[in-house]
């Protein structure tokens, strides 16, 4: 007999309270915060969507490997365990293990980036398009058209638009793009997948000229268990199976642990060539620590060699991508704009089309993100132009979409939680109409969404 809930594939072995707060608290509380959600202290926020980073819980497993954690300083057994464990999904022959995922983007661009330096991505995270522009390097998005419409209907919105990577490398100087980026799933772009197909397509232009392919593979388990449950051919395959092919086609990857390997602090860099990784573990020494550790502790490594084992399980990845839909679908069924299909890390509500009424450069997404914690104690992030719209000149430009990113910690939060969320947002829709725009106050000269503070117009 079959069954049709989707359920947890775990049950609850330690709990953390969650703590109750009133509106009024919530209200005064992100007046403090200067309206930024990065400001609030977390214990205030009661259901945190802020990001899926670093914010899932472990097993009993990963709980036992930090237990055997081995601290050698060169050499240690858990070095090997997630060596090996890394090897069996992204089989390159240099892995570097650093401690979190900007920390791979930084030592990797310091190696190839720089002034006259182009990089191609579906979809550049923030952190990386701020890595690549901080190397001198110009960061280009071109993820296809589909993926920059909110409502296109479209099995794999993360593609890379195949045909302008071939005219921007068919138009670069000699040596100008030092390798092409994809990014798994495409966080900025709405967690939306890549085919296998688009990323063979990559390959193949990558190859006519020359250029080597990157990997951002974050979310490298989500992304494989949409190939299998969305692109022919794939339905029967492993997801294991999906993972390394994925991997063959790429000459290295840039990690950040901290999502589906399902560890809470963690990164790798990991490539074929050896004269790029000679460069990039000089650069780890002086910034992250000896090679076999990186910026990680022995226990670290443990937890993410058996979270790498975890993530690839098609029983949690068939629970993570359905309780993501859940949620989404909620939302769309309630009239609440969100990026169709739903990705597989977050839902994303499209507060540019849901409050017509606020201007981009009024900041859509911080003014929903805003109402939806003083209501309910949700906490969600802005993606749109408090992210991206500051340019490099100084200028402000509206972001492509102003987006509010509910990301789902993995294996947090239950469907109640869930339920509650969806109550949330319900009631803002409510008083959609009287939610007002922000204006900046104060604001770092990049990553600006971090630490600007706002006041409401
Ligand atoms: C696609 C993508 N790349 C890179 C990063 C950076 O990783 P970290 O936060 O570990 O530095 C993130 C983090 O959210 C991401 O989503």
């Amino acid at each position: 007999m079959t069954f049709t809930t989707i359920i947890e594939p775990f049950r609850i072995h330690s709990v953390e309270p969650l703590h109750m707060t009133t509106e009024d608290q919530r209200r005064t509380a992100i007046r403090t915060a200067g309206y930024n959600l990065f400001n609030l202290h977390a214990a205030d926020v009661l259901i945190d969507l802020l990001t899926d980073s670093g914010t899932g819980a472990m097993s009993r497993d990963q709980w036992a490997g930090i237990q055997r954690g081995d601290e050698s300083y060169a050499g240690s057994p858990s070095w090997f365990a997630f060596r090996d464990s890394v090897q069996d999904l992204f089989p390159f022959e240099h892995v570097i293990p650093t401690h979190q995922g900007r920390a791979a983007e930084k030592i990797l661009f310091t190696a190839v980036g720089g002034a006259g330096k182009t990089v191609p991505n579906n979809t550049h995270f923030d952190t990386t398009r701020a890595n690549v522009e901080y190397s001198g390097a110009r960061a280009v998005d071109l993820v296809i058209a589909e993926g920059r419409d909110p409502q296109a209907d479209h099995p794999f919105k993360g593609n890379m638009d195949l045909d302008a990577l071939e005219t921007l490398l068919s138009a670069a100087a000699p040596g100008e793009v030092p390798l092409v980026m994809v990014t798994v799933t495409n966080n900025s772009g709405g967690g939306q997948p890549v085919s296998m197909a688009n990323m063979r397509g990559v390959r193949e232009i990558c190859d006519r000229h020359g250029v080597p392919l990157f990997l951002d593979a974050c979310r490298f388990a989500e992304n494989a268990w949409f190939i299998r449950t969305r692109e022919a051919g794939y339905a029967d395959i492993d997801v294991r199976d999906i993972v390394r092919e994925m991997a063959s086609l790429a000459d290295g990857m840039t990690m950040s642990a901290k999502k589906d390997p399902l560890g809470n602090i963690g990164g790798w860099l990991a490539m074929r060539d050896d004269e790029l990784a000679a460069k990039c573990r000089t650069l780890l020494i002086l910034t992250e620590g000896f090679p076999t550790y990186g910026g990680l502790a022995g226990r670290d490594l443990e937890a993410l060699a058996q979270g790498l084992r975890e993530a690839i399980d098609h029983d949690y990845l068939r629970y993570r991508i359905r309780s993501t839909a859940y949620l989404g679908e909620a939302l769309h069924a309630a009239g609440i704009p969100v990026v169709m299909p739903i990705g597989g890390h977050a839902v994303y509500i499209d507060a540019r089309s849901w409050l017509a009424h606020i201007a981009p450069l009024q900041y859509p997404g911080q003014a929903l993100a805003v109402a939806l914690y003083e209501t309910g104690g949700v906490r969600g992030c802005e993606i749109g132009t408090v992210m991206f719209g500051r340019q490099p000149d100084g200028s402000e430009l509206a972001a492509s979409m102003d987006l509010v990113r509910l990301a789902i910690p993995r294996r947090t939060y239950t469907q109640s939680h869930i339920d509650y969320t969806i109550e949330v947002c319900l009631a803002v829709a409510k008083r959609a109409e009287s939610l007002r725009g922000l204006r900046i106050v104060d604001e770092p000269p990049s990553l600006r969404h971090f630490t600007a503070t706002f006041a409401p117009l």
